[in-house]
C-alpha cells in the first residue's frame, strides 16, 4: 500500500486546476443504463472509485471504454442487471444502479452496500421511494431483489435529506409512467448536474436544485455527450491548503457559488479569499480565527469539508467547535490529527479544538476518503515530516494529488508498496 511523504511548512503558491467531480460522475455513470446507445462522459476524473464504476457497468454487460478523461458507455448491451457484493462493498455509490436498471428493465439485484468507516449509511428510503412507485422490494441473502413490470409516477416524501437517494429515485421516475414528485430532495450542485444530463437524454425534469422536483415520465431515453462539472470539494480542500501561512494560490474550475458556506466560513476565520476571473484566490494567514461550524445538507457547510476545516481550526489563535450532523461516525481524523499535536475532545456529534501554534509530523492512518485529505493537509501545516500510510482512501476521491501539491510547491511524494 502507498503512502504519501510530506515535508510541511512550505507556503503553496501558483495555480491548480480542479478535477472533474467524483460526486457527479458516478450518478452519470448510472444514468447511461437508461438509454440504449452509446453515451460519452467528458472531464471525467482519473480516480478508483470511476475505476470501480465502469467496471461495475461492464459487469452489467454494457461496454466501456476510456481516452483520457473522456469516458464512453454503450449500455445496449446491458444483460445482466445485477451489481455483486465484491463491487458494491468497494463503492456504496454502487447502489446509484438500482433506480436506472429497475426502471429500464423492470428488474435489478444489488448487494446491500452494508456499513462504511463513516456510519451505518443505510439505503431504506432509496427502498422506500422505490417500492411507493410501484417496485416489489424483497431482500434475501444481502441483496435487494427489486421489480416492476413499470414503475409509477407517486410523490415521495424523504424523511431526511438523501444525496444519493434523490439521485436515484430521479433517475427511475425518468421512465416511470406519470408524474413523480421528490419532496425534501437534496440541493447539491451534483444532483442539479443529472438533472441537466437526463433532460438532455429526453427526460421531463424541472426544480432539481430546490427541495421539490417534479419528473414527468417518459417512454424512452436517449444517451448523453456532456462534460461533467468541477469538484466542489476538491476545490476546497485546496482553499483550505492555501489558508497556511504566506501561501497565495489560485484553485481554478469550481464556481465559486457551489462552495458558499465554506468561502463564507474561510472568510470568518481571517482568510483572504475572493472569486476572481481566474478562479478563487486564496492568501494565507498567520493564524486563524476560531470558527464554529455545523456540517448540514447543501446549501449547508459540507460534510466532506469538516475533517479539512478541522485542520485550520487546529492551527486557530482560539477555541472553536465542529458539529457532524450528516454522519455518526466522522471523526476518525482526530486520533491521527491528536498524534500530530492538534488538542481536540470529541463529545458525542462535537469535536472541541483548541488552536495551537504548531502542529508535528508524524506517521499517521488514512482510515476515509475525507480524514485522509486532512492528514495531507495537517502534513502540509505541520513542522517536520508527516507518512499518511494507505492512501488507498485518498485516491477514492483526489486525482494525482501529490502531483497537483507539487506544482504549488509542495514538498510531497508518493512512496510504493509501503506498509
Ligand atoms: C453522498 O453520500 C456523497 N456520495 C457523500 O460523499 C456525501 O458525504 C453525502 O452524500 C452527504 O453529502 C456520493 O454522492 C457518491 P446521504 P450519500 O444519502 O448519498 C442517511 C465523499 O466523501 N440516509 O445524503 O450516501 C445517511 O445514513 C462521500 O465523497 C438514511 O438514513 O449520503 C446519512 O446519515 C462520503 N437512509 C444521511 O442520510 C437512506 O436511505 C445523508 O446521507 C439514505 C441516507
Amino acid at each position: 500500500m502507498d503512502k504519501i511523504v510530506i515535508e510541511g511548512g512550505k507556503p503553496l503558491k501558483g495555480e491548480v486546476q480542479v478535477s472533474g467531480a467524483k460526486n457527479a460522475a458516478l450518478p452519470i455513470l448510472a444514468a447511461a443504463l437508461l438509454a440504449p446507445g452509446e453515451s460519452i462522459m467528458r472531464n471525467v476524473p482519473d480516480l478508483q472509485d470511476v475505476r470501480t464504476f465502469t467496471a461495475l457497468l461492464r459487469f452489467l454487460g454494457a461496454r466501456t471504454s476510456v481516452e483520457g478523461s473522456v469516458v464512453h458507455i454503450d449500455a445496449s448491451t446491458v444483460n445482466r442487471p445485477e451489481a455483486p457484493y465484491e463491487l458494491v462493498k468497494q463503492m456504496r455509490a454502487s447502489v446509484l444502479v438500482l433506480g436506472p436498471l429497475l426502471a429500464r428493465f423492470g428488474k435489478a439485484k444489488v448487494s446491500l452496500p452494508g456499513g462504511c468507516a463513516i456510519g451505518a449509511r443505510p439505503i431504506n428510503l432509496h427502498l422506500k421511494g422505490l417500492e411507493a412507485m410501484g417496485a416489489r422490494i424483497s431482500l434475501e441473502r444481502g441483496y435487494v431483489i427489486a421489480e416492476a413490470d413499470r414503475l409509477k409516477g407517486a410523490e415521495i416524501n424523504f424523511d431526511i435529506s438523501t444525496h444519493t437517494g434523490t439521485e436515484n429515485l430521479m433517475m427511475a421516475a425518468t421512465l416511470a409512467k406519470g408524474r413523480t414528485v421528490l419532496i425534501n430532495a437534496a440541493r447539491e450542485p451534483e444532483v442539479e448536474e443529472l438533472a441537466r444530463i437526463l433532460n438532455k437524454m429526453g427526460a421531463r425534469i424541472s426544480g432539481a436544485g430546490t427541495n421539490i422536483i417534479e419528473i414527468e415520465g417518459t417512454d424512452d431515453l436517449e444517451p448523453f455527450d456532456h462534460a461533467i462539472m468541477a469538484d466542489r470539494i476538491e476545490a476546497g480542500t485546496f482553499l483550505v491548503a492555501g489558508c497556511l501561512p504566506g501561501s497565495d494560490i489560485i484553485v481554478k474550475g469550481c464556481l465559486p457559488e457551489h462552495l458558499g458556506s465554506v468561502i463564507s466560513k474561510l472568510g470568518q476565520s481571517g482568510v483572504d479569499v475572493e472569486p476572481t476571473a481566474r478562479g478563487i484566490r486564496v492568501r494565507g494567514t498567520e493564524r486563524p480565527e476560531p470558527v464554529d461550524i455545523t456540517t448540514a445538507p447543501y446549501p449547508g457547510f459540507p460534510t466532506d469539508m469538516q475533517a479539512q476545516f478541522m485542520v485550520l481550526m487546529c492551527l486557530s489563535s482560539g477555541q472553536s467547535l465542529i458539529t457532524e450532523t450528516v454522519f455518526e461516525n466522522r471523526f476518525m481524523h482526530v486520533s491521527e490529527l491528536q498524534r500530530m499535536g492538534a488538542d481536540i475532545s470529541v463529545r458525542g456529534r462535537s469535536a472541541i479544538i483548541r488552536g495551537q501554534e504548531r502542529l508535528c509530523g508524524a506517521q499517521v492512518m488514512a482510515t476515509d476518503l475525507r480524514a485522509s485529505a486532512s492528514l495531507v493537509l495537517a502534513g502540509l501545516a505541520a513542522e517536520n515530516t508527516t507518512e499518511v500510510l494507505r492512501v488507498y482512501h485518498i485516491d477514492r476521491g483526489y486525482e494525482r494529488i501529490e502531483e497537483k501539491l507539487g506544482k504549488l510547491g509542495c514538498r510531497v511524494k508518493r512512496v510504493a508498496g509501503s506498509a
